[in-house]
């Protein structure tokens, strides 16, 4: 995915994270290449990488919703770059949790530097998210605010993993509800998403309440946005992703198209219980799904939160050229492939 009307943006925040990144240096110990690597900065000999890894979605929200109070995004951009560090700690820690080898289409960090540097990294990268959010006192945020986005920050961390911890205890457990499953994804990934919107308004503006709805809006967003990524991981395209399109079901993960078809179908039932699949029960699994309209069920529900996230925006009072470029950005991110 590739949006114009967030380059701006992206711009300042490829700056501040390579800022705060400085943190950690290119020595020859190799930490400061495994740091890197995830962002897409640098390949895994530590030399400049020209690919993209990464879209940049959450810092793009919170300096979309920072700019769509009508007041500067700038002080924003510590912000910014700290959802970002964020989500990448969660990321690489993701991709040990899940077993998932690729990424970005390039393996992942526990492929080439084993579970404990993977561990290391991420750890890494979560001091480094709460480093660089005390960058809001240096662009003149007011100290109220910053120890207010500070406990915005901090708690979504810890919802953050506490919906990690729901997904991969799904794993094991059958008769998981769809009301469990959006309380897991809540956790996992719209929390993150919701406080993007959040602290962008809230250090724009200074307003607590219209930041609210703002992060309401973002919080819906993060929902669509997992339900697409829970498609994507049964019927993407590896080569478009660059993720893997079996690891979910080989994990029995309860995503949103499975949870639908488990009660509708015997032998997907069946399949669903073995310890281990074999890549062609994977594809029958995908196959099943596909017979009870999983597919769809799950594009109707991505739907409905998008709807809600846009009613979300105009209780929110966006600028009109604001509530255009998240308008832009909304519709980007349903039905995406990437
Ligand atoms: C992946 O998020 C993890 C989820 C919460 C679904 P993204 O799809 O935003 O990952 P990158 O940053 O673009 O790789
Ligand atoms: C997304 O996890 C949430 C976090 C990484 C915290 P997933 O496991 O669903 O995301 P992908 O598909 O690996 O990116
Ligand atoms: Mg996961
Ligand atoms: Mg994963």
């Amino acid at each position: 995915m590739n949006l114009a009307l967030i380059s701006d943006f992206v711009t300042a925040v490829e700056d501040a994270l390579r800022a705060a990144l400085d943190a950690i240096p290119m020595d020859s110990s190799g930490f400061g290449t495994m740091v890197r690597y995830p962002f897409g900065l640098v390949d895994e000999q530590g030399a400049p990488f020209s690919g993209q890894a990464g879209k940049r979605i959450r810092p793009a929200l919170v300096l979309l919703c920072a700019d769509a109070t009508g007041c500067d995004w700038r002080p924003a951009v510590p912000a910014a770059a700290a959802v970002e560090l964020l989500h990448n700690f969660s990321l690489v820690h993701d991709d040990v949790q899940d077993d998932s080898p690729l990424r970005h289409g390039r393996p992942t960090v526990w492929r080439i530097w084993g579970v404990a540097n993977a561990i290391n990294v991420g750890d890494a990268l979560f001091a480094l998210s709460l480093h660089v959010l005390q960058d809001l006192r240096g662009v003149g945020v007011a100290p109220d605010i910053v120890t207010t986005a500070n406990r915005l920050f901090t708690g979504t961390a810890l919802k953050l993993t506490r919906g990690q911890h729901l997904d991969m205890r799904f794993e094991t457990v059958t008769d998981v509800s769809v009301e469990a499953y959006l309380e897991m994804i809540a956790g996992k990934t719209a929390a993150l998403l919701g406080v993007c919107g959040q602290l962008g308004a809230l250090i724009a503006a200074g307003d607590a309440v219209r930041a609210e709805h703002f992060g309401e809006y973002a919080l819906n967003i993060g929902m669509a946005f997992q339900i697409r990524d829970d498609i994507l991981g049964i019927w993407g395209d590896e080569a478009i992703t660059g993720k893997s399109a079996s690891s979910d079901i080989v994990a029995h993960k309860k995503s949103l198209p499975v949870l639908h078809g488990l009660p509708l179908n015997d032998e997907l039932r069946a399949l669903y219980a073995r310890p281990a699949l074999s890549p062609s029960d994977v594809a029958r699994v995908v196959q099943l799904l596909g017979e009870v309209g999983a597919q769809e069920y799950a594009v109707q529900i991505e739907r409905e939160y998008t709807e809600k996230a846009m009613h979300a925006l105009d209780q929110a009072a966006p600028t009109a050229e604001g509530r255009e470029k998240l308008l832009a950005l909304t519709t980007a991110l349903f039905a995406r492939s990437s």
